[in-house]
C-alpha cells in the first residue's frame, strides 16, 4: 500500500492522571486514523508520555517515590483510559524507553558533533510546572509566567545551548513556501508575530539541565541531562523505531500531522524543524494546534476543584456520547467551554432525538408493515430525489471538512442528512401509507430509502463513533463489510435483508436528574484520586536521604552520655563559638560548640545534654573539644539541642 499517513498526539506529562482536555486531542487523533483508514490508507498513530524533568521528579517526591515508579502508576491508567475509549493507536512511547533514551543521546550527540550545539551560561526565570524559561520581557506581572500565570523563579546554570538563531532563515522560508504548515491559519499568524518579529522565539535554546537528574544524561557530560524538548519532540521518531532493525522511519516519516495544543505549537513549529534540519531530516508536513477545553470558561485545575474526568461521563453514558460531543462541540481550532448541561443536551438532541429516533422508528416500523424484510419496490417519487441526492452528497462535504481536521462541520454535514430524513419520514407518512393496499410497494420503497440512508449515515459516522456505527448496521441486518465509498452509492442493501430490532441507542435523559447523577459521580471519582494519593504519599513516606543501613556493631562503637553543663563561657577567638564546662559522671570535661547564635549562657547553664564522649579529641580555633554534643536540625536549619524526656543522672549511657 502506498498511501501513508502518520500522524500523532503530544506525549503528555505522567504527572497527574489525564483529564477530558487530553482526552479531546486523543480523540480526534484516534478519529483521523479511522479516517485515513477507511480512505484506504495505512496509517501509523503514536501516542504516548513525556517522563522525564523537574516537575515529575519533585511530584515523584512529594509521594517518597522514586520517578519511575511514580510515573509508571499513572502511565497504567493512561493506557487504561485510552483503552475504555477503544484508542487505536500504533505506538505507545515513553520518554523513558530505553531505545528513545539511546536515540536522544545520539541525537545530541551529533548536534553537538556538528556545532549545533555548545556550552554556555544560562540566566532565565523558570516555570517548574511549565519546564519552561522566560526572559524577562516575556514575563507577566510579579514575574509570573507567562503560560500558566504561575510565579518563576530566577536562575543561572551552565548549559548546552542549541543554535536555534541559525535557522531563522530556513524557518522562515519553511512557513513562506507553505502556507498550510500551521493551521489553524490564525494561530501561523499569533507565532510569526510573537516570536519572530519581536526575535525573542529565536534566541539560542537551552537543551540541558544540570540542577537535577531525571532525564537523559548528555552523552558527552554526565553533569547534564538533556532538557525536556529535545527529549519529548524526538519521541515522535523513537516511536517509529528510528534506531532499531525494525524501523518505520522509511516508510512512515515526515509525520503527515502533529496535532498538538495551543501553547505547545511553538516548540513544535520552530524548535522541531530546526532540530529536523540540524540533523539533515524531512520537516513534518503539518502542526494543527487546537484550542483548548475550558470549565465554564475558566481553565480547568485540580487545585480549583474543576476538573472533570473521562471516567464518569464514560460509565454513564458510553464512549461515543463522549466521542461525539468532544468532536461536535467545539471547534477544534479554538478554545471551547465544557458544561455538563451542554453535553446532556447534544446527548438528548443529536443522539436520542435525531439518530437513534430515526433508526428506532426505521426498524420497528420495517418489522411492523413488512415483518422485517427491507425491500426496494422503485416507486419513487420527487421527495425521494432529494433525499437521495443529499445522502450520496454528504460525503463529500465530510471529506472536505476532515480534510483541514473541521471535525465538527463534518458532524454536522452528516446530522443535516439525519434531520433531512426524519423529515422524509414526516413528508412521506409511512403509517398513512400502510392502510392503504395500492400504496404498498410505495410504503416499502419508503422504508427502503430510510434503512439505505441510515446505512450511509453508518459508514459516515463510523470513524467517530464506531459503536454506533457498528450498532445500526446490526439493526439494519447488514452483513457486508464497513467501506468508504459504498457511502457514495445509493441503494447498495440487497432486497431481503431483515431487520433485527434492538435496543434504543440513545435513550432519553432527564437533564435535571443526570446532571446530579454526573456531579456525584466525578466528585466521587475526585475524591477517591485525592485519597487514593493521600494514602499512597502515606505508604511511601519513607525517610528521605537516609544514610547507609548499619549493624548493632556499629552503634556499640559509640559512647554517648548524658552531661551536665556546668558552666558557658565564651570561646577566647572566635565570637560564633561556646566553650561548654560539662560534668559527665566522675569526670569533667569541655567541648567547643557553635550553637551560641541560638541559645544564651542562662539557657545552657544547668542542662543535661547529649554527648558523644568517644570522637577523637580536636582542637577548634586554639582550643581543645572532647567530644561532641548532640542536636537535632531540620531542613530550615531549626536547631534544637537533644536531652533526655525525664531528668537523669549524668553519665548515664544511651543505650
Ligand atoms: N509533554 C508536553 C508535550 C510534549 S510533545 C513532544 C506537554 N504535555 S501536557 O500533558 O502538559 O499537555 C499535553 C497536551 O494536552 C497539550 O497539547 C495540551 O495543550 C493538551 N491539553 C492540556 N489541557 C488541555 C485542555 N484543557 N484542553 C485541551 N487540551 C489541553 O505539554
Amino acid at each position: 500500500m502506498d498511501k501513508k499517513f502518520y500522524i500523532t498526539t503530544p506525549i503528555y506529562y505522567p504527572s497527574d492522571n489525564l483529564h477530558i482536555g487530553h482526552t479531546y486531542c486523543t480523540v480526534a487523533t484516534d478519529c483521523v486514523k479511522r479516517f485515513k483508514k477507511m480512505q484506504g490508507y495505512d496509517v501509523f498513530f503514536t501516542t504516548g508520555t513525556d517522563e522525564h524533568g523537574q516537575k515529575i521528579q519533585e511530584k515523584a517526591k512529594e509521594f517518597g517515590m522514586e520517578p519511575k515508579a511514580y510515573v509508571d502508576k499513572i502511565v497504567a491508567n493512561i493506557k487504561k483510559l485510552w483503552e475504555a475509549l477503544d484508542i487505536d493507536y500504533d505506538a505507545f512511547i515513553r520518554s523513558t524507553d530505553e531505545v528513545h533514551e539511546k536515540n536522544v543521546q545520539r541525537i545530541f550527540q551529533k548536534l553537538y558533533d556538528k556545532g549545533d550545539i555548545y556550552k554556555g551560561e544560562y540566566e532565565g526565570y523558570y516555570c517548574t510546572p511549565c519546564e519552561a524559561f522566560w526572559t524577562e520581557a516575556q514575563l507577566g506581572e510579579g514575574h509570573t509566567c507567562p503560560d500558566c500565570g504561575r510565579e518563576t523563579h530566577l536562575t543561572h546554570e551552565e548549559s548546552y545551548f542549541f543554535r536555534l538563531s541559525n535557522y531563522k532563515d530556513r524557518l522562515l522560508e519553511l512557513y513562506e513556501k507553505n502556507p498550510e504548515f500551521i493551521e489553524p491559519a490564525f494561530r501561523k499568524n499569533e507565532m510569526v508575530k510573537n516570536f519572530f518579529e519581536t526575535g525573542e522565539g529565536l534566541e539560542d535554546l537551552s537543551v540541558s539541565r544540570s540542577t537535577f537528574d531525571w532525564g537523559v544524561k548528555v552523552p558527552f557530560d554526565d553533569k547534564h541531562v538533556v532538557y525536556v524538548w529535545i527529549d519529548a519532540l524526538s519521541c515522535y521518531l523513537s516511536a517509529l523505531g528510528l534506531g532499531t532493525e525494525n524501523s518505520k522511519m522509511d516508510e512512515f516519516w515526515p509525520a503527515d500531522v502533529h496535532f498538538v495544543g495551543k501553547e505547545i505549537i511553538r516548540f513544535h513549529v520552530i524548535i522541531w524543524p530546526a532540530i529536523l534540519m540540524a540533523l539533515d531530516l524531512p520537516l513534518p508536513k503539518k502542526v494543527f494546534g487546537h484550542g483548548w477545553i475550558l470549565f465554564d470558561n475558566d481553565k480547568m485545575s485540580k487545585s480549583k476543584g474543576n476538573v472533570i474526568y473521562p471516567e464518569p461521563i464514560i460509565s454513564l453514558y458510553g464512549v461515543d456520547a463522549l466521542k461525539y460531543f468532544l468532536l461536535r462541540e467545539f471547534s477544534f481550532g479554538s478554545d471551547g467551554s465544557f458544561n455538563i448541561e451542554k453535553f446532556m443536551q447534544r446527548l438528548n438532541s443529536d443522539l436520542a432525538n435525531d439518530l437513534g429516533n430515526l433508526l428506532s422508528r426505521t426498524v420497528s416500523m420495517i418489522s411492523k408493515y413488512n415483518d422485517g424484510i427491507i425491500e426496494d419496490k422503485n416507486v419513487s417519487e420527487d421527495v425521494d430525489d432529494n433525499l437521495k441526492d443529499m445522502a450520496v452528497s454528504v460525503v463529500d462535504e465530510v471529506e472536505k471538512a476532515m480534510e483541514h481536521y473541521h471535525f465538527s462541520n463534518a458532524l454536522e454535514s452528516i446530522w443535516k442528512l439525519i434531520r433531512r430524513t426524519n423529515k422524509y419520514v414526516d413528508e412521506t407518512e409511512p403509517w398513512k401509507l400502510a392502510k392503504d393496499e395500492n400504496s404498498r410497494d410505495r410504503l416499502l420503497t419508503v422504508l427502503y430509502n430510510l434503512a439505505e440512508t441510515l446505512r450511509i449515515v453508518s459508514i459516515l459516522i463510523h470513524p467517530f463513533i464506531e459503536n454506533t456505527s457498528l450498532e445500526i448496521r446490526k439493526q439494519l441486518g447488514i452483513k457486508a463489510d464497513i467501506n468508504w465509498d459504498d457511502s457514495k452509492v445509493f441503494g447498495l442493501i440487497e432486497d431481503g435483508t431483515l431487520v433485527e430490532k434492538g435496543n434504543v441507542i440513545f435513550p432519553r435523559l432527564d437533564i435535571n436528574e443526570e446532571i446530579e447523577k454526573f456531579n456525584a459521580e466525578n466528585e466521587a471519582l475526585l475524591k477517591s484520586r485525592i485519597n487514593a494519593k493521600k494514602s499512597e504519599e502515606t505508604s511511601n513516606s519513607k525517610l528521605q536521604d537516609i544514610k547507609e543501613e548499619v549493624t548493632i556493631d556499629d552503634l556499640e562503637k559509640l559512647d554517648i552520655r548524658v552531661a551536665k553543663v556546668l558552666e558557658v563561657i565564651d570561646h577566647p577567638n572566635a565570637d560564633k563559638l561556646y566553650v561548654l564546662k560539662l560534668k559527665i559522671g566522675t569526670e569533667e570535661r569541655q567541648i567547643v560548640t557553635n550553637l551560641k547564635s541560638k541559645y544564651s549562657k542562662e539557657e545552657l547553664t544547668g542542662k543535661k545534654i547529649l554527648v558523644l564522649v568517644n570522637l577523637k579529641p580536636i582542637k577548634l580555633r586554639g582550643v581543645e573539644s572532647v567530644g561532641m554534643l548532640l542536636a537535632a536540625e531540620d531542613e530550615n536549619k531549626e536547631i534544637s539541642i537533644a536531652s533526655t524526656l525525664e531528668d537523669i543522672k549524668d553519665g548515664a549511657k544511651i543505650c
